[in-house]
């Protein structure tokens, strides 16, 4: 199977995970996008979708699905994602899309993170895939500095701006075996909006597509 035909299989999968009657979160990327076009086809069944990005959002538009604001939506039962790199124990690498910040908004308010991956995104220790890092544009050089002294080589997205107005530092050269700390770790740095790393609050279920199928993780809560 190609990466995308995976990426279909994880998503349609994900539909069993999808609350009648109630809000889904929704996350950005192309495996999201995936998602986001199964969603359509029981779209009757749910109230409506908080999305992530304005991208995801369009695209739920486009299929008469109804976006509302996180801010009028007090429960989210499931928030729906990919990831860039995942681990066994539902630690994740995002925001290679550029969206980290309101999808690690939305996974807050989720009440279970499902996590749709290709195998290729499942990793033993994070990192290999650059770290984003959504930076407040005047904090660019000296958050670049810091990750250095943590270990890291830090590149400037250039011509790239969030949805929030800010920059992106893709960190590449970390060996992330303790995604924990190093997630306090950056978002103590001044400047920074957001670390890409997910693992104070990881995925509750991963789903994994492979060849043989999807292959379901349930990290110890
Ligand atoms: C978007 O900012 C990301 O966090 C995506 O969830 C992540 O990059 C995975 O994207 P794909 O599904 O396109 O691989």
């Amino acid at each position: 199977m190609t990466q995308d035909e995976l990426k279909q299989t994880v998503a349609r999968e994900a539909i069993r995970y999808v609350v009648d009657d109630a809000w889904i979160g929704v996350g950005s990327g192309t495996t999201a996008h995936f998602f986001i076009d199964e969603l359509a086809r029981i779209k009757h069944r749910i109230r409506g979708a908080v999305s992530s990005s304005v991208k995801s959002s369009e695209r739920l538009k486009s299929h008469g699905i109804d976006v509302e604001e996180l801010n009028n939506v007090d429960d989210l039962p499931v928030y729906i994602d990919g990831a860039d790199e995942v681990t066994q124990w539902g630690a994740m690498i995002k925001g290679g899309g550029g969206a980290l910040t309101r999808e690690k908004i939305v996974a807050a308010v989720g009440r279970r993170f499902v996590c749709i991956a290709d195998a290729s995104k499942l990793v033993p220790v994070l990192g290999a895939f650059p770290l984003p890092v959504e930076v407040i544009p005047m904090a660019r050089s000296y958050v670049a500095r810091e990750m250095v002294r943590l270990g890291g080589q830090p590149v400037w997205r250039m011509g790239f701006t969030t949805d929030n107005g800010n920059v992106i530092l893709d960190v590449a050269g970390l060996a992330i075996e303790e995604p924990v700390a190093m997630e306090t770790k950056i978002n103590q740095i001044a400047g920074v909006v957001t670390v890409g790393l997910f693992a104070h609050r990881g995925a509750d279920v991963i789903l994994i597509g492979t060849d043989r199928g999807v292959k379901t993780l349930t990290p110890p809560g």
